[in-house]
């Protein structure tokens, strides 16, 4: 079988997600081709060493340049906070590889527009890591939508909160807590979290038209990890926006880091004429589902018989469940990364995918919309997409 070189840059939570993914993948799918973890990159050669044993890595590599350059690597996946995915992208693109790039794509749109145009010039494949909408009951959502069960679309609600940034104490800068930081990560809530949310919304329900925004900083110091100095904060601790989509229904965004009790709460919902869905990442083996009417004959369900129906979505039947175990065996979080891995080398090597991949093109979009949300904000004004 042929194989596929892949060198990983980044070695935190998300150089781990993949990295087990491209581990796990053959496992699972059957695919015209056999990753290969050939060189992971990282600036810390203690913890890169550790990283390599741990996954199972050939090699090793501190300049993200040299590594992407090799001859020997098929595929450049960029697991680095977001202030470097551009110069990554487009560095892998003029190296004729294949990208898999984690979201937000980029700091903000005029960058995204650079990276698709490079991308498209050297006609390599790509994909962002959009994971959610491998999950399962997220897949499932949208197949009822798109079988027409919910019918013409009133409302569309998105919540997506946590609450680890709360203390006054937690700092800005250093290892993980580039988020904070808006010179490394570009925003706040708006690009780590709403970028999910809205790549979800406009898959299930189409393109958003305009929004609403306010954003929000709660606290507006810092002390900075590395330099120990006082730092203004700069980026959305909180943001919530108004959108009215394409196809006329509306819709309401909220997300927070400093929703006290929520640790990563991801919530989805449409209300149209013939039923509804919901979904909540915690309980993601379950899709809720109300049927109202017949989306064929229009016929409404007998009234003693409405009500939600909580779908367990481990059957053979249900999006990427025949891959796995028997019905009744629920999946986690790891497998909407083995799932997109899947549906990417598939798609890459010109075979079919359970659903096609998000591309870098595509995600130009969810940045543009991303950046609306901002721009809203600031302007304290809707703004067109
Ligand atoms: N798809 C998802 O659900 C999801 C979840 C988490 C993170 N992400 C995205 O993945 C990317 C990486 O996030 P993560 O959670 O893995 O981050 P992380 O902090 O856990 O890891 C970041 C890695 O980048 C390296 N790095 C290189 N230059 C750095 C710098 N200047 N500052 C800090 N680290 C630097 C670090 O050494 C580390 O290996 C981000 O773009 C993030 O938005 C996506």
């Amino acid at each position: 079988m042929k194989t596929l070189n892949v060198c990983m840059l980044g070695t935190g939570f998300m150089g781990r997600a993949h990295s087990n993914a491209f581990n796990q993948v053959g496992h699972f799918f059957d695919l015209p081709c056999k990753p290969v973890l050939k060189v992971c990159c990282g600036r810390d050669k203690e913890k890169l060493e550790k990283f390599q044993k741990t996954w199972g890595y050939e090699e090793t590599e501190t300049d993200w340049r040299k590594a992407i350059e090799r001859d020997d690597v098929d595929l450049i996946d960029v697991a680095s906070p977001n202030f470097l995915h551009k110069e990554q992208v487009i560095a892998a693109a003029k190296a004729g590889k294949m990208i898999i790039c984690e979201k937000p794509l980029a700091m903000n749109y005029a960058e995204a527009v650079e990276m698709a145009e490079a991308v498209e010039k050297a006609g390599v494949a790509s994909m962002v890591s959009f994971c959610y909408r491998r999950n399962p009951s997220i897949s499932l959502f949208k197949q009822l939508v798109d079988e027409g069960r919910v019918g013409r679309a009133f409302h569309y609600r998105a919540v997506y909160n946590q609450d680890y940034t709360i203390s006054q104490k937690v700092p800005v800068g250093g290892a993980s807590l580039w988020r904070l930081d808006a010179n490394v990560a570009g925003s706040g809530v708006t690009g780590d979290l709403l970028a999910h949310s809205i790549d979800c919304a406009e898959w299930i329900n189409g393109p958003i038209k305009k929004v609403c925004a306010h954003t929000e900083i709660f606290v507006k110091e810092r002390v900075n990890a590395v330099t120990g100095e006082k730092t203004p904060i700069t980026i959305d601790d909180a943001c919530m926006f108004l959108a009215i989509f394409e196809n006329g229904s509306m819709g309401t965004f909220e997300s927070s880091r400093y929703a006290r009790g929520r640790k990563n709460f991801n919530t989805m919902e449409i209300n149209g004429e013939n039923g509804a869905c919901y979904f909540n990442l915690e309980e993601p083996e379950y899709l809720q589902f109300f049927r109202y009417a017949d989306p064929e004959t229009g016929r409404k369900v007998e009234d003693h018989l409405t009500g939600w129906q909580k779908i367990l979505v481990t059957n053979s039947e249900h999006p990427y469940m025949n891959r796995y175990w028997v019905p009744g065996t629920v999946i986690g979080y790891e497998h909407y990364f083995i799932n997109q891995t899947a549906d990417f080398l598939l798609q890459a090597c010109g075979e079919t995918p359970v659903a096609p991949v998000p591309t870098i093109r595509d995600a130009v979009r969810t940045q543009k919309v991303c950046d609306a949300v901002l721009q809203s904000a600031r302007e304290e004004r809707w703004i067109e997409i």
